[in-house]
Order: C-alpha cells, then sequence, then structure tokens
C-alpha cells in the first residue's frame, strides 16, 4: 500500500519529457523575486508592525527570512536531486511513500491555490483605493466575499483567469509579461524608500519592542507569508538549463533581494509614521500621502497593482506543475498531464488551478485563506527538511549536485524553525487545514489509490 516510487525510474523519466528548458538564472531569480514579493509586504507590514511587532517587525521579517534560507536550502537539495515538478510530492513518495507522497502534494495544491486567492484579494484592496483617487467606487459588495457581508470579490475572480489565459499561451510569453511585472514592483519599493527616506523621524523608533520579543515571533509567523514563493521555484526545475548550479543560486539570490527590501520597507515604513497608526491594507501609498506625496502615492498604488499580478502568474504556473505531476503519477486523471504541442504548457491543469483559485478569491475570506497557506506551507516545510534527512540515509548514494553543508545541522535547524512558527499560528488555521485533508481523503481513496503508477508504465 505504501510503495515508493523509484527515484532512478523518476530520473530517467524525467529525462523523456519534452519541455522546454527555457529558463537560466536570471529568469528563474526574476521568477522567484516575482514570486515572493507581493502581498505580504504590500499589505501586511503595516499591520503586523501596528498589531504585533512594532517597528520590531524589521526582526519578524529577519526571523522569516532565516527560516526561509534554511528551508530554501533543503529545497535546492532535494530539487537538485530529483529535479520533478512535483516538488514535495515526489521527494515524499520517493522517501516515504504514496500516502504521504499524496497528501504532501495535495496540502502544496491547498497552499499555492490559497495563496493565489490571498493575493488576488489583497490586490483588489489596492484596486478599489487606486480607482477611488480617480473618483469612481467599486460598490463594495462587489469586492467583498458572502463571508463578510458582500456578494463576490469579482476584480480577484477577473484577474485570476486573465492571468491563467497568459500562463497557458506558455512559458516564454508569461517570462516576458513578469520580467516586466518584477520590475516594475521593484521600481515602486525603491521608490518608496528614496521618497520616504527623508521624511524618517527616529522618535518614532521607540518604543522599538512595544509589543515585546513574543510580538515579534508572532509577527514572524504572520510575515513568513510574505516569504512564500521560494518553494515555488522547485516546481519549474524540469523547465531549467543546467538545473544543478541554476536553482539552487536562483532560490539564494531572490530570499537575498526579497530580505533586503523588506528591511529597508519596514525601516522607513516605521520610521515615517508611528506603528500604532499602520494599521492599514494599503500601508506604503498612507504613509506617503500622510507626508503630502500624492503623486508618488498613486503611482505606488498602481505599482502595486501590477507588480502583485506577478506573484498570480507565480502559484498559478506553480500549481498546474504540481497538478500536472501528481496526475502523471496516476495521483490525479492522467488527462490533467497533456501538456499542450503549440505552448508547451499545461493547459488542462491550468485552466482547472485557475478556475479553482478564482472561485476561492471570489467567495472565501481572506484572512482564512491566508493563515491556511500558512500553515500548510510550514507542515510541507517541514516534511521537506525531514526529507532531506531521510533521503541522505536511504539513498547515500544519490548525485547531489547541490548538498547542504553542515551535515544534519540545517534540516534539524528548519524543522524546529518551521515546527515553532507553527506553534504560534490560531487554532482556526489548523480547522481549515483539517478541512482540507478530509477533501483529500476522499479524493485519495475514491480514486488515487486504485490508479496510482509507481512503476511510471504510462510515462
Ligand atoms: N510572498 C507572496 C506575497 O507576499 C505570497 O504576496
Amino acid at each position: 500500500m505504501n510503495n515508493r516510487i523509484d527515484i532512478d525510474l523518476l530520473l530517467a523519466n524525467a529525462n523523456k519529457e519534452n519541455r522546454k528548458k527555457t529558463l537560466g538564472l536570471f529568469d528563474l531569480s526574476i521568477l522567484g523575486i516575482g514570486a515572493i514579493i507581493g502581498t505580504g509586504i504590500l499589505v501586511l507590514t503595516g499591520i503586523v508592525a501596528a498589531t504585533d511587532a512594532g517597528p520590531g517587525v524589521i526582526h519578524s521579517f529577519l526571523i522569516a527570512a532565516v527560516a526561509s534560507g534554511l528551508i530554501g536550502l533543503c529545497y535546492a537539495e532535494l530539487t537538485t536531486s530529483i529535479p520533478n515538478s512535483g516538488s514535495a510530492y515526489v521527494y515524499a513518495w520517493a522517501s516515504v511513500g504514496q500516502t504521504v507522497g499524496f497528501f504532501a502534494g495535495w496540502t502544496l495544491l491547498g497552499v499555492y491555490i490559497t495563496t493565489t486567492a490571498t493575493v488576488a484579494n489583497g490586490w483588489s484592496g489596492y484596486v478599489r483605493s487606486f480607482m477611488h483617487e480617480f473618483g469612481v467606487d467599486i460598490p463594495t459588495a462587489w469586492l467583498t466575499s458572502p463571508f463578510n457581508g458582500g456578494i463576490i470579490n469579482l476584480p480577484a475572480v477577473i484577474m485570476i483567469l486573465l492571468v491563467t489565459f497568459i500562463l497557458t499561451r506558455g512559458t516564454s510569453e508569461s517570462k516576458k509579461l513578469n520580467n516586466f511585472l518584477v520590475l516594475v514592483k521593484i521600481a515602486i519599493i525603491v521608490l518608496f524608500v528614496v521618497v520616504g527616506f527623508a521624511d524618517i523621524d527616529k522618535t518614532n523608533y521607540s518604543p522599538f519592542l512595544p509589543y515585546g520579543v513574543k510580538g515579534v515571533f508572532a509577527g514572524a509567523s504572520t510575515v513568513f507569508f510574505a516569504f512564500l514563493g521560494f518553494d515555488a521555484l522547485a516546481t519549474s526545475a524540469e523547465e531549467v538549463k543546467d538545473v544543478q548550479k541554476t536553482l539552487p543560486r536562483a532560490i539564494i539570490i531572490s530570499l537575498l533581494v526579497a530580505t533586503a527590501l523588506y528591511i529597508v520597507v519596514s525601516l522607513v515604513m516605521t520610521g515615517v509614521m508611528k506603528y500604532d497608526q499602520l494599521n492599514v491594507p494599503e500601508a506604503m501609498s498612507f504613509v506617503l500621502l500622510s507626508k503630502g506625496h500624492n503623486v508618488v502615492a498613486q503611482i505606488i498604488s498602481a505599482g502595486a497593482i501590477l507588480g502583485i499580478i506577478a506573484v498570480v502568474l507565480a502559484f498559478i504556473y506553480a500549481s498546474a506543475n504540481i497538478t500536472m505531476s501528481m496526475s502523471r503519477g496516476g495521483f490525479l486523471p492522467k488527462k490533467l498531464a497533456t501538456i499542450n504541442d503549440k505552448t508547451g504548457s499545461p493547459n488542462k491543469a491550468l485552466w482547472l488551478i485557475g478556475i479553482i483559485a478564482a472561485v476561492c478569491a471570489g467567495l472565501l475570506d481572506i484572512k482564512n485563506l491566508a493563515i491556511f497557506a500558512n500553515v500548510g506551507s510550514l507542515l510541507v516545510f517541514f516534511l521537506i527538511s525531514l526529507m532531506v534527512i531521510l533521503l541522505r540515509r536511504q539513498r547515500p548514494d544519490l548525485n547531489r549536485p547541490f548538498k547542504v553543508p553542515f551535515g544534519y545541522v540545517i534540516p534539524i535547524l528548519s524543522m524546529i524553525v518551521c515546527a515553532f512558527l507553527l506553534f504560534n499560528l490560531p487554532l482556526n488555521a489548523w480547522l481549515n487545514y483539517a478541512g482540507w485533508l478530509v477533501i483529500g481523503l476522499v479524493m485519495y481513496l475514491a480514486y488515487s489509490v486504485r490508479h496510482i503508477d509507481s512503476e511510471q508504465k504510462e510515462s
């Protein structure tokens, strides 16, 4: 029942797959930055500073960055040893067995779908405030989920479906759009820092830790969301040129860029305005408006609207890759693994994921979506770190083009950090996750167990 897939078979099949190798270090780092920087920094920073950590939100970001770095190294070892779009699902299938493999993949799918939906929700907030400045007020009912008294979050639905359409046109089309969007995103962050820097008032940094160390840790669990995305890079492994070198480097580069930007944004934000006034979702433009930089604030809102699209793009792409990989293994219907001849993209998987994410974004509550994404991803990251250890023991002979240094120290530290952040999350998050697991269990028992193809006969 709990058979593992043979890694050598996976490696042989990876060579047979016809996906084009189009992604180099630059593209992959941009894809990583595109996936990482988004709603987290643009929406959460102010809220976490106001309610959890004060100016100490900088420390929260640093803790979350260290955690992501440790996890990122573990990801890099697994991804370069087994380059497969299925990411955690495949590593778990190979090292623990099919049941854990299925649930790792299922969890990751849930995480990527809810991240997409969360980000699209944050995005529609920026759309609303941007349009408001031009005298257009979108009715609240069309921006709000039924759980919060509205009808549907329509802009979020439309944006997700449009991004899905672009992705079905193939990687090179999406790559061009992504590169442009990432540039816009970095430009507005730099603009915010440059313009805001002159308005820093050092007295705003005191008290630096108004809610103590506990607040900093609680903040770290929340802003961890801002780093999600580095893991999505692992799902593009099959399309990466010289994957062994390119992938670990791209993970580290995109994390470093994101961390540097997050730290300076938090420093400027909490320096310009007292932390207790920052409890608004569009804190960046809010802070600048308060100092009379109205035009720059509007430019930043416009840039955020464009830039956040890159996150949605990266996460839908990653979910479709996992769906495709799980279908190849027979965990999900094989049809979903079909790759379009012209565009080289898994269009059936893309539309399935795009539609589910659009429904979630339109109808579900943003807070529940976000904490679901945090619980699920931390569980998967815990498993990833554990699997580095398991696979080293089971297959010491496996070719590991990248090996996490210092023996088991980093994977163990990574597991401890994940567990710590998990325990800081609210009960609600666990309950939502349990609901998703039950749906997964039904799927697994009703379909997967009868179709799993651990010999990859049909590949
Ligand atoms: N890290 C991504 C963001 O903050 C999910 O939007």
